[in-house]
């Protein structure tokens, strides 16, 4: 489970506020440049921030890995994911399969089985570090989490978030440890959450040359301000500023976008409207990838779920049940069984008998 909710689902009603309205003229502007892309024009500097050219999957030569980053566990495939193939993902209607990992072993499974992004959200908060939901966590906690989920994957495009604290605040901060992600843990991208002001961090984060992936809808590090874990944008006004904070996060050089808990059609006409692909997350099935938490697809968490989540195995109900068993044993003595043991040869277990014999020994030998 992404936090610890409210009691309640997900499906509470639609706050009734309204958002500050979007500056039609900004509006008019965004559908201007989307009619000149279709003609195959982008300005010079979006061209820079997001058109990765044809897809290319990079290929590295055998063994060379930044050795900070790299483990024993470096053989197999050296040949990652990229921004490129990404972007042709979407080009194509390939769906993007995104998932977060935490850990070193995680990572390593999300990459075999084959996942495209392998994501260390700050969701890490609640899901391993035990705290409520997403708040509290801090860049050095992310850093560490992040570096190991990293050193797990080899094929999988790898990401870090931003957590809470550590962008709001101002674009140079935004860049400084959008940096420590990359240089301390090894991330090819990062991501942020919000539009507004935090499209400003986006554009310093893109202009310090490294990777962003925004996030809008459902923001957990806001829930406050939210008003809960609710779904987002589900009136005319709220998802037209959707549409909007998606464009502006794209125009400021976002490679993609998540959505978390928006309706399935405003959903689908975000990503309609967009160059770049959007990764949903309780947002349908027409957005060009999906994201989900470890924790939750594996059953790893139990009880209330929100409703996107759907448990694609119970690794609880497992774990569990290994657990009891490896109790079980032990206390009946039955484990460890002889194939688990070390032994000695008779002669060797003989002499060892001598030297510990009453007299032989004396306190000084282990003194
Ligand atoms: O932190 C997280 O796990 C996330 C994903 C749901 C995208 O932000």
């Amino acid at each position: 489970m992404r936090a610890a909710l409210p009691s309640g689902t997900l499906e509470i009603e639609p706050r009734t506020e309204e958002l500050p309205r979007v500056d039609p003229k900004l509006t008019r502007a965004f559908c201007r440049r989307g009619r000149r892309e279709d003609k195959g024009y982008l300005p010079r500097w979006r061209r820079d921030a997001t058109d990765f050219g044809p897809a290319r999957r990079p290929r590295f030569p055998a063994g060379c890995h930044n050795p900070r980053m790299s483990n024993a566990d470096t053989g197999g495939d050296d040949t990652r994911i990229g921004l490129a193939e990404l972007a042709q993902m979407k080009r194509d209607s390939r769906p993007i399969v995104m998932v977060t990992a935490y850990d070193h072993p995680s990572a390593r499974l999300a990459d075999e089985a084959g996942v495209d992004i392998v994501f260390t959200g700050d969701s890490a908060a609640n899901n391993v570090l035990g705290y409520a939901d997403t708040t509290p966590i801090g860049m050095d906690e992310m850093v560490m989490l992040s570096a190991a989920a990293r050193r797990g994957t080899h094929r999988a495009f790898f990401m870090a978030d931003l957590p809470l604290g550590a962008f709001q605040v101002s674009d140079e901060d935004a860049v400084r440890n959008a940096l420590r992600l990359v240089k301390e843990a090894g991330a090819e991208a990062v991501k942020i959450e919000g539009a507004g002001p935090m499209v400003s961090r986006a554009r310093a984060i893109v202009g310090a040359g490294i990777p962003l992936m925004g996030h809008i809808g459902l923001t957990p590090q806001s829930v406050t301000m939210l008003g809960g874990y609710k779904a987002q944008g589900r009136t005319a006004a709220k998802a037209r500023q959707l549409f909007a904070d998606a464009l502006a996060l794209q125009a400021a050089g976002c490679f993609a976008i998540v959505l978390e808990a928006v309706p399935d059609r405003v959903a689908m006409r975000i990503t309609e409207a967009l160059r770049i692909p959007t990764i949903g997350i309780g947002a349908g099935a027409q957005c060009d990838g999906q994201v989900l938490v470890w924790h939750d697809l594996l059953g790893i968490n139990e009880g209330f779920a929100p409703k996107f989540v759907k448990r694609f195995a119970g690794v609880a109900e497992e774990t569990r049940r290994g657990l009891k068993s490896f109790a079980a044993e032990v206390r009946a003595r039955t484990y460890p069984a002889d194939e688990h043991t070390y032994h000695m040869t008779d002669a060797e277990y003989a002499l060892f008998e001598a030297e510990i014999a009453p007299g032989v020994l004396v306190a000084d030998d282990w003194l």
